[in-house]
C-alpha cells in the first residue's frame, strides 16, 4: 500500500509524556497515534502516587536527587538526577496551570505525600490516589482543544520505517475487530512515548495493552536498549482479583499502613530499618517471600486510616470493593506485580535515541534517571521533563506550521497475536524473569520466548513483545550480580558499590539467547 506522507511529527502513544510533548510542539503540527480513546488505556492515567517534586521550602532538589541516586542502587546517572529534580517544581506549576487540581492547603501550599525511600514528603497528589487520572483528564482537555494536534484513536503502531539509516515513519494498523493490515505513515520525525513492559508479566499493575510493544518496535529497528533487566515490581498489588491487578498505592504506607502476614506479624521490621518504607525492591522481595511461603501478606490500613480510606483513597477503596473486600475492617491481600520498566530505549539529554530521526520519552525510554530501582513517583516526573525536552529538540528542525489532517484508508482485518501465545509468554516471564531470578530460570524463559516467536512469525504485535521479552531476559542473564530490582539468587551479591548500566541491541540479546540454548540447564 502506498505510504502516506505528512509534515506532522508522529507521536506514538497517548499517556502523560506523549500528551505533554504534543502540547509543547505548538504551533508545529503533530499526529498522535492512540490505540485507546485519548486519555484512557495509558499507564499514566492509572498512576496513583503523583509527581515527586521538592515543593516544601524545607526540602530541596538536591535532597530529591540524592534520594533518587540512593534508591537506584549505584546505576543512576547523577547528572541526570540533578537536572531532572531541579526542573520538577516548574513542571508541577505548569500542570497546575493546565488545570490539574492538586490537593492544596488553605494557604495554597501543596499537600505532599510520603512514599518509600524519599527522605521527605514530596509527592504532589490529587485526592490521595487520583493524581494520574486527574492529570490526564486536564491534559486530554487541552490536547483535544489544540488545533495543531491531530489524534488517530483506535490505531496502533506496529513497526518503524527506516530508510537510508534514518527513521522516517511508522507502520500503523487499526485495533478494532482485530489488527488490520498496516499502512506506512511518513512524518517529520518519530517520537515514541508508548509506555512500558509490565504487561509482559502474568501478574502486573499495567493496563492491558502495555506489553513492551513500543520498546520492541524500536529494538527491531536497531535502537540500543539500556538497562532492560531492571523491571520494578510493586509490592502492594491487590492479590487474587482481576488481571491486571489493581494497585494499593505506597502512599498508604506513607500514612502509616502496615504489612502483616496471616499470623499478624509485621515482617518488614526484620527486613529493613525503614520497615514498610524501605526501598521498593526490598519490600517487593519480602512480599514475594511471604507469598511463596504461603503466609498470605496483606496491607493493613485499619489503624492508620480507618474509614478515611474510603474518601482519601477512592481508587483503592473501589478496587477492594470490586474484589469483595472491606478495607475499613479487613487487611488487603497483596502480591508483588510487574509495575514499571526502568530499562528502555537508550536516550540522550534531549531524548534522542541511537537511531537518527527517532526520539523517545516516558517509560519507554531509559534516560539514566532510575538506575536499578526507580524512586516512587519519579516516573511521571521523568515523563514531563523528557516529553518537553523531546518536543523542544525536534521542533528545532521543523519548518512548517501547517498540515492537512491525515486520513487513513479502510483496511481489511488481519490476525491479532494468538492469546494462548501471549499468555504463555507472560507466564514464562513471571516464572523465569520475575522477582527472583536464576541463570537456569532465565535460560528456560529465553527458550520459551524463542519458541513463541516462531509460532506466529508474521505477527508484528507479537514480535514486538518477544523482542522486549528477549532483551529483558538476556540482559538479566548477562548481569551476574544482584542490584536493585534485579535479584539473582545464584548471584546474590552486588558487584561493587556502583554498577555499569547495560546497553544491548536486539541482535546482541538474540545472540545471548542462542548461546543460552546451548548451555546445560
Ligand atoms: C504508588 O503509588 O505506589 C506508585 C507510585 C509509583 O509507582 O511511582
Amino acid at each position: 500500500m502506498t505510504p502516506i506522507d505528512t509534515p506532522r511529527v508522529l507521536i506514538v502513544g497517548a499517556g502523560l509524556a506523549a500528551q505533554y510533548a504534543a502540547l509543547r510542539f505548538a504551533p508545529h503540527p503533530v499526529l498522535m497515534i492512540s490505540p485507546e480513546p485519548l486519555g484512557s488505556g495509558a499507564s499514566s492515567a492509572w498512576a496513583q502516587g503523583g509527581v515527586a517534586a521538592a515543593m516544601d521550602p524545607a526540602d530541596s532538589a538536591e535532597a530529591h536527587a540524592r534520594d533518587t541516586v540512593r534508591a537506584g542502587a549505584g546505576t543512576v546517572d547523577a547528572k541526570v538526577a540533578q537536572a531532572v529534580t531541579a526542573e520538577a517544581r516548574a513542571h508541577v506549576l505548569d500542570l497546575t496551570g493546565l488545570g490539574t487540581p492538586f490537593d492544596r492547603a488553605a494557604d495554597g501550599a501543596y499537600i505532599l505525600s510520603r512514599e518509600a525511600a524519599h527522605s521527605f514528603a514530596r509527592v504532589v497528589r490529587v485526592r490521595g490516589d487520583q493524581a494520574g487520572a486527574e492529570i490526564m483528564q486536564a491534559l486530554t482537555a487541552q490536547v483535544r482543544a489544540a488545533p495543531h494536534v491531530q489524534v488517530l484513536e483506535g490505531v496502533m503502531a506496529t513497526g518503524l520505517v527506516v530508510e537510508d539509516g534514518r527513521v522516517r515513519g511508522v507502520k500503523v494498523a487499526r485495533c478494532s475487530g482485530g489488527l488490520s493490515r498496516s499502512v506506512v505513515l511518513r512524518g517529520a520525525a518519530v517520537l515514541l512515548a508508548g509506555g512500558g513492559s509490565g504487561g509482559l508479566y502474568a501478574l502486573t499493575t499495567n493496563p492491558p495493552r502495555i506489553r513492551g510493544q513500543v520498546l520492541g518496535m524500536a529494538a527491531r529497528a536497531g535502537a540500543v536498549i539500556a538497562d532492560a533487566e531492571f523491571v520494578q515490581f510493586h509490592p502492594t498489588a491487590i492479590a487474587g482479583g482481576p488481571d491486571p491487578a489493581p494497585l494499593a498505592t505506597e502512599a498508604l504506607r506513607g500514612e502509616g499502613a502496615t504489612l502483616i502476614n496471616r499470623h499478624g506479624e509485621r515482617f518488614m521490621r526484620a527486613a529493613h530499618p525503614d520497615a514498610e518504607l524501605a526501598p521498593r525492591d526490598i519490600v517487593a522481595r519480602a512480599i514475594f517471600a511471604q507469598t511463596q511461603a504461603g503466609l498470605a501478606p496483606a496491607l493493613d490500613t485499619r489503624a492508620a486510616l480507618g474509614a478515611r480510606i474510603l474518601t482519601d483513597f477512592p481508587a483503592v477503596a473501589a478496587a477492594c470493593r470490586a474484589s469483595g473486600l472491606d478495607p475499613v475492617t479487613q487487611p488487603i491481600p497483596v502480591a508483588a506485580a510487574a509495575h514499571y520498566h526502568m530499562g528502555g530505549i537508550a536516550t540522550d539529554a534531549e531524548g534522542a535515541s541511537t537511531l537518527p530521526g527517532l526520539w523517545a520519552c516516558g517509560e519507554v525510554a531509559s534516560t539514566g534517571l532510575h538506575g536499578a530501582n526507580r524512586l516512587a513517583s519519579n516516573g511521571l516526573l521523568e515523563a514531563l521533563v523528557y516529553g518537553r525536552r523531546c518536543a523542544d529538540a525536534i521542533a528545532k528542525g521543523l519548518d512548517t506550521d501547517a498540515a492537512a489532517p491525515v486520513l487513513l484508508p479502510d483496511l481489511a482485518p488481519a490476525g491479532e497475536p494468538d492469546p494462548a501465545l501471549v499468555a504463555r509468554l507472560r507466564q514464562a516471564m513471571t516464572e523465569g524473569a520475575g522477582v527472583i531470578r536464576t541463570g537456569a530460570g532465565l535460560r528456560c524463559t529465553l527458550d520459551t520466548i524463542a519458541a513463541i516467536e516462531t509460532a506466529q512469525p508474521g505477527c508484528d504485535a507479537l514480535l514486538n513483545m518477544t523482542a522486549t521479552a528477549t532483551l529483558i531476559a538476556a540482559a538479566a542473564l548477562a548481569r551476574k550480580e544482584s542490584r536493585g530490582a534485579h535479584f539473582r539468587s545464584d548471584h546474590p551479591e552486588v558487584q561493587g558499590e556502583t554498577g555499569e548500566r547495560s546497553f544491548f541491541t536486539l541482535a546482541q540479546a538474540r545472540q545471548i539467547r542462542a548461546q543460552a540454548r546451548k548451555e546445560p540447564a
